[in-house]
């Protein structure tokens, strides 16, 4: 595996390599989920490319920037035993000059759920995998469902640019008690955890509603609320995959996603039914 810190030199390496290639951007401290998303870059193209790099403009001020968990060693070794080709590990100022031109995350779209409790989060995401897919140039990059609403908007910068890459949804993978996989775990006390394990309990409560068929939108809302107390909810929400309110449910046609706070730490976790 090569080991690459400077943007143009990943790039003129990559240029070299005819292959069919695949790329999983990543803020490191590594773990099953993402290794699900090397996995299956791996199984899908002839090359694969990873990133690490905690992006310092999708963190708003008084977020975890710098406490963000950082593993480089494990994440070599986790990355090499996963047959990845090329580990790119830039420097923040690597990545950022003094003037920039930004991307903007759509309004309506980049502006509810997440973009409502962290403004501008998601115009740094594009903006930093805007740079990332224009210095790898692969045929597919794979991006996870857990984060569904930046998912929903690389799949739309990459339409409304006319972007020459494939998305790849990758589905969520979970510890064995129904948690979400997320590198922000690590910030849970025990306790915590199992407080933690109410988000993924919401979506079921919510998945068993759906299946009686006779329950309306706000009825299920109001139940993930109550299976989720006392968190503090930041939002529940059921919305169409494109990301609109859904007045009734559509099966095959809607994601049901849940943001809410353990002690200080955020976790989100969506199902798509
Ligand atoms: P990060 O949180 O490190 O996640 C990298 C990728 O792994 C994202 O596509 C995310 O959706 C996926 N992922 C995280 N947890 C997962 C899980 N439990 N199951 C499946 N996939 C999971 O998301 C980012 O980094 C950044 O915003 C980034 C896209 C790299 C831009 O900076």
């Amino acid at each position: 595996m090569k080991i690459i810190r400077e943007p143009l030199a990943l790039k003129e390496y990559l240029q070299t390599v005819k292959s069919r290639l695949g790329f999983v951007p990543t803020m490191g401290a590594l773990h099953e989920g993402h290794l699900s998303l090397i996995q299956k870059a791996k199984a899908e193209n002839d090359f694969v490319v990873v990133s690490i790099f905690v992006n310092p403009t999708q963190f708003l001020q008084g977020e975890d920037l710098e406490s963000y968990p950082k593993k480089e060693a494990a994440d070599i070794k986790i990355c090499e035993l996963a047959g990845v080709d090329v580990l790119f590990m830039p420097n923040a100022s690597a990545m950022y000059e003094k003037d920039e031109v930004s991307l903007q995350a759509p309004n309506v779209r980049g502006y509810v759920l997440e973009g409502t409790s962290r403004p501008g989060h998601f115009s740094g995401v594009l903006t930093v995998v805007m740079k990332l897919l224009n210095l790898v140039n692969p045929s597919r990059a794979y991006f996870g469902k857990k984060d569904a609403q930046q998912l929903h908007l690389i799949g739309l910068m990459v339409k409304n640019l006319y972007m020459n890459v494939t998305i790849v949804a990758v589905d969520t993978v979970r510890e064995s008690d129904g948690l979400a996989m997320s590198s922000r775990n690590v910030y849970l006390s025990k306790e915590e955890h199992q407080e933690a394990l109410k988000i993924s309990a919401s979506l079921k409560t919510a998945t068993n509603l759906v299946m009686q068929k006779n329950f309306s939108v706000a009825e299920i809302k109001a139940a993930m609320r109550q299976t989720l107390a006392p968190l503090e909810v930041v939002y529940v929400e059921i919305l169409n995959r494109d990301f609109e309110p859904l007045h009734e449910l559509e099966v095959g046609n809607s994601v049901i996603l849940v943001e809410a706070l353990v002690g200080s730490t955020r976790l989100l976790d969506n199902i798509w039914l």
